[in-house]
């Protein structure tokens, strides 16, 4: 399956940061994988503009339930495609935590990105503590089954896993822990239907230049999920080539 890196921009980055884009265009070429980069909302269209005519997709890293409505602040599925965007990232942790997002509430979300076009990237993973109670692959199974609506298939969905003790704190879940919970993803996924099978999985938590080779080798790992070193395009372009 061909690989996907997208990185995660998060809450960084300026105008001036969309010259990592430029830089990123220069050092992968015709990559091997798919390149996704997600910029914060504000940086959308110019981030689109600068990846014209490149291997690099546009991103955006949440997106309202509806498609439009009377909700001051949000932004709409639909709002994301206008400007340039071809991916959203949905129900990341720190949404989660932050907005106290459900897994329902990430469910509806991938709807309105469906149907405005977008491929939802879903992001699931378990907690330290949950970890450490052998509860790992019981809470993504269960994460997996609620926020996965009916209608969503490997056109249009991408499950990462990112367990929540290893973003942004350089620890990173051994090969065989990886292994365990990508393989148990995609046997749910293919419970829930033929047309799921091919849905990618990349990993996310703590990858870099020097882990990722090592990561990419690990079975049912599709790709990764990048947040810290995806802002270095040089650093993002390791992690790309190791993706070949
Ligand atoms: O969505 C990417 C992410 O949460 C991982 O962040 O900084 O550990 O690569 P980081």
């Amino acid at each position: 399956m061909r690989k996907l890196v997208a990185g995660n921009w998060k809450m960084y980055g300026l105008a001036s940061s969309l010259a990592e884009i430029e830089a990123l265009k220069g050092l992968t070429g015709e990559a091997a994988c798919d390149i996704v980069v997600c910029p914060p909302f504000t940086l959308l269209e110019k981030a689109a503009e600068r990846a014209k005519d490149s291997t690099v997709a546009i991103g955006a890293q949440d997106c309202h339930r509806q498609i439009s409505d009377a909700y001051t602040g949000d932004v709409s599925a639909e709002m994301l495609v206008d400007p340039g965007a071809r991916f959203v990232i949905l129900g990341h942790s720190e949404r989660r935590v932050f907005h106290h997002e459900t897994d329902a509430m990430v469910a509806t979300k991938v709807t309105a990105a469906r149907t405005a076009g977008l491929t939802a990237i879903i992001c699931v993973g378990e907690t330290r503590s949950e970890r450490g109670d052998g509860k790992a692959i019981e809470v993504v199974g269960a994460q997996l089954r609620a926020s996965v609506p009916a209608g969503a298939s490997s056109s249009n969905l991408v499950i990462a896993y990112e367990p929540v003790w290893a973003i942004g704190t350089g620890l990173v879940p051994t090969i065989e822990q990886i292994e365990e919970i990508h393989s148990s993803i995609r046997q749910r996924l293919e419970e829930l239907g033929e047309d799921r099978r091919n849905v990618r999985i990349p990993y996310g938590g703590s990858v870099k230049a020097s882990n990722a080779a090592a990561i990419f080798g690990a079975e049912n790992v599709d790709g990764a999920l990048v947040g810290g070193a995806s802002l270095k395009a040089t650093e993002f372009a390791g992690i790309i080539s190791a993706a070949a």
